[in-house]
């Protein structure tokens, strides 16, 4: 890299604020290593004209001290289309970054790893959704955004865990259907469908970090710690979210945080949520039981220095397959 970070006078100046904001969740004595990084990242985001989206499964040195945009994958998205900003570093996984590049292609979009997948992306392909499509003629798809853009590209309309019973709904009135496609994630699809009454045929996919909760766990958290309130993700399995008091995308866990302030809570979730939503609401006790998301944590502070510096990863999608994904996302997107 060539320049040698110190922890200076001034390093230390220029991010005491910051360091206010996280000395809960980091200890002093890490600091230092941190802080170098994180300044140097901001000097460049300046230098470069670049943001950073990064998303709530960030971990707090990135959410709290280099997130310029931070969020759930709709709020990401939403930014990703307004930015006036020449770089988007995505601090998140490779379908975010797809979806960035996708509703902003004069941009450069680029991702720290290239290894940041997601076990839903992963389980489908576009030549899955035409077979579906065979199989089941007339049926609107709604895919998740958790998928590639060949995937989308196949779609009728896109979803995310923040606005999936509206898309569902709306897509079933303007079809005139009572039964949709709706890909890739099964516990998804089928919390949709207990919620909305309509109908999902799905796919067998499902997030790896969300599949592994299970309503005993639930049952032990509540006989453990009596009053806790129960927060859980829409990929959890359905037998989870029913146990749940709450469940929705983590933009909405995090609001459920900010207007009931429950005295304790648990968030049915990826790990790091509950380490950035304590850091807004201290006065709220967190039971941290949580499962990592491998791929969200292939994203690291000096894994975004090293992307900014050296302007990679770039994540490109081919014209043709962009133009065709763009639409159902921008359908998404026209659903307030
Ligand atoms: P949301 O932030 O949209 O709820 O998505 C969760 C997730 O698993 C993203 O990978
Ligand atoms: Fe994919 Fe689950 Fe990781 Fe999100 S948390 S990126 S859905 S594997």
């Amino acid at each position: 890299m060539g320049l040698e970070l110190a922890y200076s006078d001034d390093v230390a100046r220029a991010t005491e604020s910051l360091y206010a904001k996280v000395s809960g969740v980091i200890p002093r004595i890490e600091w230092p290593a941190y802080a170098p990084v994180i300044a140097e990242i901001n000097r460049l985001k300046r230098e470069k004209d670049a943001v950073i989206l990064a998303h709530n499964y960030m971990t707090p040195e990135i959410f709290h001290c280099v997130g310029d945009f931070v969020g759930d994958s709709l709020a990401l998205a939403r930014e990703a289309a307004r930015t006036d900003a020449k770089i988007i570093v995505q601090a998140g996984v490779h379908f975010m970054a797809e979806t960035s590049k996708i509703l902003s292609p004069e941009k450069t979009v680029l991702i720290p790893s290239m290894e940041a997948g997601c076990s839903l992306a992963a389980s489908i392909t576009g030549a899955d959704v035409r077979l579906l499509r065979q199989k089941y003629p007339g049926l609107p798809v709604v895919t998740y955004v958790n998928t590639s853009a060949d995937v989308k590209a196949e779609s009728d309309i896109c979803c995310t865990s923040g606005n999936a019973v509206k898309v569902v709904e709306t897509i079933a009135k303007d079809f005139g259907v009572d039964t949709v496609i709706m890909i890739p994630d099964k516990y998804l699809a089928r919390n949709v469908a207990a919620q909305t009454g309509v109908k999902v045929i799905t796919w067998e996919g499902a997030c790896e970090v969300h599949e592994r909760f299970t309503a005993q766990q639930i049952r032990d958290y509540r006989a453990a710690h009596p009053g806790i309130v129960v927060l859980a993700h829409p990929e959890c399995p359905p037998e989870v979210v029913a146990e749940a008091d709450f469940a929705g995308s983590t933009a909405a866990m995090i609001n459920y945080v900010g207007d009931h302030k429950p005295q304790r809570v648990v968030m049915i979730t990826e790990c790091s949520m509950s380490d950035n939503v304590a850091v807004e609401y201290p006065q709220v006790q967190f039971v941290r039981p949580c499962n990592l998301c491998p791929h969200m944590k292939r994203i690291t502070l000096n894994g975004i220095l090293h992307s900014l510096q050296t302007m990679t990863f770039e994540v490109t999608v081919p014209a043709d397959i962009a133009v065709q994904a763009k639409a159902p996302i921008d359908r998404m997107l026209a659903i307030k």
